[in-house]
């Protein structure tokens, strides 16, 4: 029998690539789908661009065709913008959501025909906890990750009578090189006071701080292996509290302690 198979968006580093390896550690068939190739060899890599239909397709029909099964697929490539929102351009804009939502969106409905025809499979999205958290001067990221949330809840109920799961991985802070590839404008910090540059250097510093990709590799991984899928996930023990938090709070009183820390 064939060897079980996963597509991951975006492994050539940090998540992604953690990931991949451990799925592959465990066995697993591994494409990664992205601009740049990874360094390791085992995992299989085909260029693509998420932001373009047409990429995407050809690299998932690529992947399929090879493997002749897709059981896992997750859409982890991503990027992020930061910026105040009135000074932040149509192009930026269109490209936070392009990559994120829209990259993931591509994906899903290429991997949900295979997965649609084959009668089973799982999809994963990489999502954050900015999803619930909103993060000011990241407001654009925060509604990627809202939208991508909401995707795969929809998703989910449409694909559930072929036996296809998603689920959702909201993630906190994680040391990766997605805090120097961020695409910042600090344009009009005087008129706030100083308060972008400010909340965007204590979530650098909060990412910089924060838990290695290899932990949520193992997190991946374990639902990877698991019967039935939670809808959403959130990754470590203090996010447990925070999603515990999430769903107890008024949102007046969760905004404002949002603010309290990042605006
Ligand atoms: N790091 C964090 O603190 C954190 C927290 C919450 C959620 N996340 C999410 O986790 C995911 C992975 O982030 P990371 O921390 O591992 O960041 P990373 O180290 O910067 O890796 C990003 C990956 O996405 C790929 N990618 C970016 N744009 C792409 C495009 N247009 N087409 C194809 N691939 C693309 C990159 O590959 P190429 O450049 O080779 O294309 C790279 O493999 C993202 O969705 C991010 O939003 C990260």
């Amino acid at each position: 029998m064939s060897r079980k198979t996963a597509v991951i968006t975006g492994a050539s580093r940090g998540i992604g690539l953690a990931a991949a390896r451990r799925l592959a550690a465990a066995g697993w068939q591994v494409f990664s789908l992205s601009r740049t190739k990874g360094p390791d060899e085992e995992i299989l890599w085909i260029p693509c661009d998420v932001s373009v239909e047409e990429s995407v397709n050809q690299a998932l029909e690529s992947a399929c065709t090879q493997a002749g099964r897709l059981d896992l697929l997750i859409c982890n490539a991503g990027m992020g913008i930061s910026g105040a929102v009135e000074f932040t351009s149509e192009e930026d804009a269109e490209l936070q959501i392009n990559v994120n939502l829209l990259g993931a969106v591509r994906c899903a409905r290429k991997g949900a025909a295979v997965m649609r025809k084959q009668g089973y499979g799982k999809i994963l999205f990489i999502s954050s906890l900015a999803a619930i958290f909103p993060l000011p001067f990241q407001s654009l990221y925060s509604a990627s990750k809202a939208g991508l949330n909401v995707f795969s809840d929809a998703l989910g109920i449409e694909l559930a009578p072929f036996g296809i799961q998603t689920c959702t991985i909201m993630l906190n802070d994680v040391r990766t090189d997605f805090t120097g590839s961020r695409k910042k404008t600090e344009t009009g910090d005087e008129i706030y006071g100083g308060a972008i540059r400010a909340s965007v250097g204590k979530m650098e510093r909060s990412e910089q701080s924060g838990m290695t990709p290899e932990r949520v590799a193992e997190a991946v991984f374990r639902l990877a292996e698991k019967k039935k899928l939670p809808a959403h996930k959130i990754v470590g023990a203090s996010n447990q509290l925070l999603g515990f938090l999430y769903r107890i709070l008024p949102s007046g009183l969760m905004l404002r302690i949002i603010r309290g820390i990042y605006g």
